[in-house]
This record gives structure tokens, sequence and C-alpha cells, in this order.
């Protein structure tokens, strides 16, 4: 077939993914007067952005007026371990109050203080209540607003849309190669940028809060078009997903849970968290109950308690309970809201957790303490990028939300990814937007290059005897969640790495039945070679950082290492093979560095 036989849509800016970040993106590149086209893997507004329940951190001032930027600045790097990109977090923190009054314009209606302010709730490792908030639903909304705002800017939205390989014109991208879900058919996308905003890769793992979607296109994508990867290390399990029953194992128990008052407790009781502060928190977090206890009843002072550390230790904490034989049987630990709070208010503040638990596992929180355990939720790796552009490596390339790496360094704060997709989403369709104006030369997407992917994804229905893929995902899964979760060793990792080869060999090998009409199975032969990729990638990374930080905790290294807080681990494809490198980080101006001389 020749490209002019494929079903075939041209623009000037393409964003792949329709999460909060690619919303924000193509609205922005729209604005600027360009042709967008927007590619979701499944319908418009499903989207991980909505596992975001508890807020989006912005330093509004509303409920404490002392705090701005420079401290959210702050925050973000502490959280980080000083991993992130500084600019990227300086950026962020700037930007993100007028990015969320942007989106009350746009309709979103957020929780109001009694003067008829957005409202904003406690969040780990926030020195201040810094979270704009729709009760525990406020992901959805954002999704819901940009969504609404969305459609009215002219953009072409192609939902269930799969894309399988970016395209290069020599040294630039050119545009994207995919099928339809439903048909099964090819669609070929010309463009002179594309932005990148495809979310993370937690099915690799068992236990996840992510749904199906999450198979690490985008940081494939990025690699194979010669792209840099940093971070891929530093994976975030948050502290509190659903434990039982097995079904929904892995589903988010917001951090609002916390943020409002919930404590955790072990089998025996005990408020475990007052024995994992770390010596970079002691003296601003309460050591004892009663400290805690009347810092949570003077109401403004609830982020002091332990329970709301940042999620790294938080989850490292639950785990060791856990391992220590205080978890509960279903392995997990206790999480209590209804202790300190009425009713009432558990259900108006967090509505969707008091359904979750009551409808999905016959709990009622008002009444009962959850069972919660850490679940892989984020991945703080990714493309390398720009930060004020949010340019990738190879030129026409953009990034930006989860896809992209450096704004969170080692560990995200909650809170950080919903602000992160604004800030960084505007951005990226905003310089994708110039950077199509100024793209001068014709769009040459090569015939030969789109024949050879087109048979290279039909090749699971040739093949007889292979395996079906869904039993190569799962014992993928087995694998990243028990030798490259939580606590890492070198002897794991490398075990990992070698079941990581044989499930490339047996992936290559994978069989489907039935044709190409909305058929799973083939979906998930093709979404392998995404998890794989970004399965080795993070394994890799965890196995060249001998040292403990953040998302990234190594039993055979277990201290931070400050010679390791100024390297990224950088990885890039070259000639077919992965090559990996430590480069230095970017060095903070002193003006930002005099801000941890404070610590108000
Ligand atoms: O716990 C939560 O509501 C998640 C927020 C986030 O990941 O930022």
């Amino acid at each position: 077939m020749a490209n002019q036989d494929y079903e075939t849509h041209e623009h000037d800016v393409l964003v792949i993914g329709a999460g909060g970040a690619g919303l924000r993106a193509a609205i922005e590149a729209a604005a600027q007067g360009v042709s967008v086209g927007l590619v979701c893997k499944s319908l418009l507004g499903k989207a991980h952005t909505v596992m975001a329940e508890g807020g989006i951190a912005a330093a509004l001032g509303n409920v404490w007026p002392e705090d701005n930027w420079q401290v959210h600045f702050r925050d973000t790097m502490r959280g980080g371990k000083m991993l992130n990109n500084w600019r990227m977090a300086q950026l962020h923190a700037q930007e993100a109050p007028d990015r969320v009054l942007e989106l009350e314009r746009w309709g979103a209606l957020f929780d109001r203080t009694k003067d008829g302010r957005i409202l904003q709730r406690d969040f780990g490792g926030h020195r201040y209540a810094r979270l704009a908030h729709v009760g525990d639903r406020t992901g959805l909304e954002m999704i819901r607003t940009l969504q609404y705002h969305g459609i009215h800017q002219g953009i072409d939205v192609y939902m269930e849309c799969k894309v399988e390989r970016l395209l290069k014109d020599g040294d630039h991208v050119c545009g994207a190669f995919g099928y339809w879900r439903n048909t099964g058919k090819f669609v070929l996308f010309k463009a002179k940028a594309v932005v990148l905003a495809t979310g993370g890769v937690g099915k690799a793992w068992k236990v996840t809060s992510n749904s199906w979607e999450y198979t690490g296109d985008g940081q494939s994508l990025a690699l194979w078009a010669g792209a840099d990867l940093i971070d891929m290390e530093f994976v975030q399990f948050h502290p509190t997903g659903m434990v039982w029953p097995p079904s929904v194992r892995g589903i988010l128990v917001t951090e609002g849970v916390r943020g409002d008052g919930g404590t955790l407790k072990n089998t025996k009781g005990e408020r475990f968290m007052f024995n994992y502060i770390p010596e970079f928190f002691k003296g601003e977090t309460a050591d004892n109950e009663a400290e805690a206890d009347r810092w949570y009843a003077d109401k403004k002072n609830n982020r002091r308690t332990p329970d709301l550390l940042p999620r790294d230790e938080v989850a490292r904490a639950i785990n060791a309970e856990i391992k220590g034989g205080r978890g509960t049987p279903h392995g997990g630990v206790f999480l209590d809201i209804c202790t300190r709070r009425p009713a009432d208010y558990i259900r108006k503040r967090l509505p969707s957790m008091y359904h979750q638990f009551k409808e999905l596992a016959g709990v009622d929180i008002t009444k009962e303490p959850m069972e919660v355990g850490p679940t892989c939720h984020y991945i703080m790796g990714g493309v390398r990028v720009d930060a004020d552009t949010t340019a990738a490596t190879v030129k026409g390339l953009f990034a930006a939300g989860e896809v992209a790496g450096g704004m969170h360094g080692s560990n995200r704060l909650g809170g950080n990814s919903l602000s992160d997709l604004l800030v960084f989403g505007r951005r990226a369709g905003l310089y994708a937007a110039l950077y199509a104006k100024d793209f001068g030369g014709p769009l040459t997407v090569e015939s030969s290059h789109v024949e050879s992917l087109a048979r290279e994804m039909l090749e699971p229905f040739t093949r007889t005897g292979g395996e079906n893929p869904y039993a190569i995902q799962a014992d993928l899964q087995e694998t990243m969640q028990n030798l490259v979760g939580l606590i890492r060793t070198e002897h794991e990792l490398r075990e990992a790495m070698k079941r990581i080869e044989s499930f490339r060999h047996r992936a290559a090998r994978t069989h489907v039945d039935g044709g190409r009409t909305y058929n799973p199975g083939w979906h998930m032969a093709l979404d392998l070679a995404s998890l794989l990729t970004v399965a080795e990638c993070c394994t890799l990374a965890a196995l060249e950082r001998r040292e403990s930080r953040g998302g990234h905790t190594r039993d055979d290294h277990p201290y931070t290492d400050d010679s390791w807080g100024k390297i990224n681990v950088v990885i890039r494809q070259r000639q077919g093979a992965l090559a990996l490198s430590r480069e230095p980080l970017p060095e903070m101006p002193a003006e930002l560095k005099a801000l941890f001389q404070e610590r108000k």
C-alpha cells in the first residue's frame, strides 16, 4: 500500500494523549491559530487525571496568606529530594495559581471558603493547606472543564485511536502512525509538531491505580524516535490504595483522607507514623500523638502530622509495618477518619471514598476504618524536556504531564500533578504551535517506513502456536511488582532484567485469533512493546542508581548519597540498543538556593 491509501490527517500540531496535559496543550495550540489534532487511546474524558482526586496544588494563599510561590517551590524541591529540574519546579510554582484561576473562569466549580474563595486542603509535604479541590473529585472536574472548553476551540478529536510509532523525516518528527481500536484500520497523521501527553507506565505493575491505557506509550514513542529519557528509576507508590477485595486491589484512596484528618494505624491500634519521621522533617512534624492532636484541634496545623509526610516516606513506613507482622490479614494497614470526623463531614468532603468503600468493599468509612496499602500510581521519570518550552531532545517533539521527566525529581508531592498538567500542558501547546508556525519545509513521510510498521503490526495474526499476550503482561506485572517495587536490591533487579529479556522473546512469538475489529488480544500484543520497553528502562536505571532517594529505595544501598543528588540517569536508544549515562543536573541559581536557608 502507498501512503495515500491509508486514512490520513494533517495538522500543524498533533497532541497524543487527552488527559489534563493533552487537553490543555490542545487548547493552547488552537488559541495560537494553528490546526490541532488530539488523539486519545480511549474515550475523551477517560484519563488518569481523574485519579488525582484530592486537589490541585497552587499557592493561592486563600487559607494561609503566608503561602507564596517560593514556599511551594521549596516544598516541591524538598519533596523531590532536590533532584527536580529547578527551572520546571520554579515555573510550576509561579504559574500554578493563574492556571487554577483560569480553570475557574472556564467553569470549574471548586469548594469554597466561608468568604467565597477557592478552598484549599492539606496534603503531604506541602507547608500550607494548598490544594484547590472539588470534594475528592478534583481531577474529574478538571477534565470535565477542559473538555467542555476544548470542544469549542476547533480541535479535531480522534478517539479510540492508538499511536504505534512517531514518524521522522531526517532529524525531525513529521507525524505518527497508528490504528483505530474499534475497526483495527490503520491511520496516518502528518504533523509539523507532536506533543506527547500520554501519561504513565502503571500497567507494568500488578497493583496499580492506573487503568488499562497506561502502558508507557509516550515514553517508548519518544525513546524509539531518538529522544532522551531521564529518572526512570523513580516510580511512585501511592501509600493508600485499596487492598480488599482482590478485584479492586490498587484502586486509589485519596491522600485527601489524611489531609482531612485521617490517621494510619497498625493492627495493634498504634499510630505508627511517629516511628518513621526522617531526620530531614524532624522539628517541623509532630513527634507524638498528643502534640499531633493538639495541632489538629488548632485546625490550621493538621499538615504537621507524620501521616502527611511525603508519599515515599509514608509508603515505606506502611510497607515496613506489613513486613513487620503488624499489617491487616489482607496485607494492608488501617486508615481511620471516622474517629476524628463526623459522618456528615466525611460524606460531604469525601463522597467518592464513601461510595467506593461502601459499594466495592462493603465498608462504611463513617463507622469503620479502611484497609489500605501502597499502589503504583505515577512515574517521576520520563521524556527529557527543556523546562521553558517542553521541547524534547528530538526536533518537533514536545512532552508534558506525567510522560515528561524532571519536574518532580525523585518523588512527586500529591496535588502537584494536576498543576503540572496545566502549567506544562499550556507551555507545550504554545511552543509546539510556535515551532509549527516556523516550520519551513514540506511534510514528507517515508512510505517504506510506514509499510514496514504496518507489516510488523499485523504479525501476531500470522504466527501460529504462540502465547496469549495477556499471559506475558501478567508475568511482567508479577516481576515488576516483586522485583522492581517499593524496595529493590541488585540481585532482584538483575533477575528482573533476565526475565524481561525472556518476555521479549515470548512477545515476539505471540499469536492472536480473530480479526482486526475491536480485538483486545491484538491491542495487548502491540502494547507489550511499550510495556517491555519502559519496564527495561526502569529496571536498568534502578540498577544504575546505587543509593536510596524518593521513589527509589535500594535495600543494598539504603542511604541517600549527596554525589548522586547531582545526577540524572539518562537513557537513549542508539542502533537499536539502550545506552545509559549519568549526566549532571542543571545548576540552581543563587537566589533560589537561598530559599533553602529559611525553614519557616
Ligand atoms: O491522593 C490523591 O488524591 C492523588 C493526588 C495526586 O496524585 O496528585
